[in-house]
């Protein structure tokens, strides 16, 4: 990652190598330890510089951040973050000129009672391109993302993994954790919506080549949905998953398991959760660089728009 200047892809940009094999994917509690230290680092970043300058916008950053780390316990719930945290959270959020200094010493001892290696992966791998300040907001931001999509794809394979040997109530179990995260996923909009345009541009510029089009937990989850074609997703790195998509998996079960229209509900619900995440990237993607082209080579915001509208599982709408 320190040297990947020239050839450096998203993979490297975000740390996911490191994220894959010291924080291991496959492990939920990791993971989530992970994006509850990656938000809590977030928050004391954001407390530090509203320190040193109390604008407006300052403000309004350090607000949303810390509002990330009171919603932990949905979007990292595999993590158990002591409560006192996002009681002090609250408590800041409470007050108007609130300064997070009660919050950010919480935080920052909660941070040093994460796991050693997860604190060490949180501190190695923001490597920011610039000097800017607004990019370690958004490198943060992408991490906590990549582990909330991550954890999705777990939930979603271990649901078709249930429903192979019979278990419909385990695998809507699986998907309604994963709707409750991704309901979480305003919190995070907030504080990514506070990136400044001119701040951005310069950014952009050191990342050409790098996008979260690559992200290969993203497309995991849309891979074990429904059948889709691998062509449209040249960008993204090569995905090995199962044979069996959830959605051929439930059209088999539909008219013989008794538990098919209560999977169907948890379905429509992780559809409904994950297509209001790509509507709200859209509006953000609009608001930050209206309709240029993206770093990932796409035509932007207009490839986002028609990435939105698509269902995760197109064919429960012919079903109903
Ligand atoms: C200021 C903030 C952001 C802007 C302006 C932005 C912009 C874009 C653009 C233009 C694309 C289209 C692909 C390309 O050509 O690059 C894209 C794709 C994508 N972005 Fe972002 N992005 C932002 C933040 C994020 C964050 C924090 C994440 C979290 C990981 C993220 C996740 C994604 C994903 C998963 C895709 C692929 C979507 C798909 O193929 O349906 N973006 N983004």
């Amino acid at each position: 990652m320190t040297f990947d200047a020239q050839n450096g892809d998203y993979l490297s940009y975000v740390g996911l190598d490191y994220f894959d094999q010291v924080v291991r994917s496959d492990d939920a509690q990791r993971v989530d330890a992970f994006v509850a230290a990656a938000a809590m680092d977030l928050a004391l970043l954001e407390a530090r510089a509203l320190g040193r300058s109390a604008h407006a916008p300052q403000v309004v950053r350090a607000r949303a951040a810390t509002r990330v780390v009171t919603q932990l316990a949905r979007l990292a719930p595999d993590f158990s973050l002591d409560p006192s945290v996002a009681a002090a959270g609250l408590a800041a959020l409470a007050q108007p000129g609130a300064n997070y200094s009660s919050f950010a010493s919480v935080a920052a001892l909660a941070l040093n009672g994460i796991p050693e290696e997860i604190g060490i992966a949180v501190r190695l791998t923001l490597l920011p391109t610039t000097r800017l300040h607004d990019e370690q907001m958004f490198i943060r931001c992408i991490q906590i993302f990549e582990g909330l999509y991550r954890q999705v794809a777990t939930a979603i394979s271990m649901a078709i993994l249930d429903l192979h040997h019979g278990q419909a109530a385990a695998a809507k179990d699986r998907l309604d954790q994963a709707s409750i995260r991704l309901e979480a996923v305003p919190a995070l909009f907030r504080v990514l919506t506070t990136m400044p345009v001119d701040a951005f541009s310069i950014i952009r510029g050191f990342t050409d080549g790098r996008s979260a089009v690559q992200s290969r937990a993203f497309r995991e989850v849309e891979f074990a949905c429904a059948p889709t074609d691998p062509r449209n997703f040249e960008r993204s790195a090569k995905i090995d998953i199962g044979e069996d998509t959830l959605q051929d998996v439930y059209l088999a079960m539909r008219k013989t398991h008794p538990d098919a229209s209560v999977l169907e509900e948890s379905m429509r619900r992780l559809d409904r959760a994950w297509g209001a995440m790509k509507r709200g990237h859209w509006g953000i993607t609009l608001k930050v660089i209206g309709t240029v082209r993206g770093t990932g080579g796409t035509a932007g915001a207009s490839y986002l728009q028609n990435a939105a509208r698509k269902s995760l599982f197109p064919r429960l709408s012919e079903v109903a």
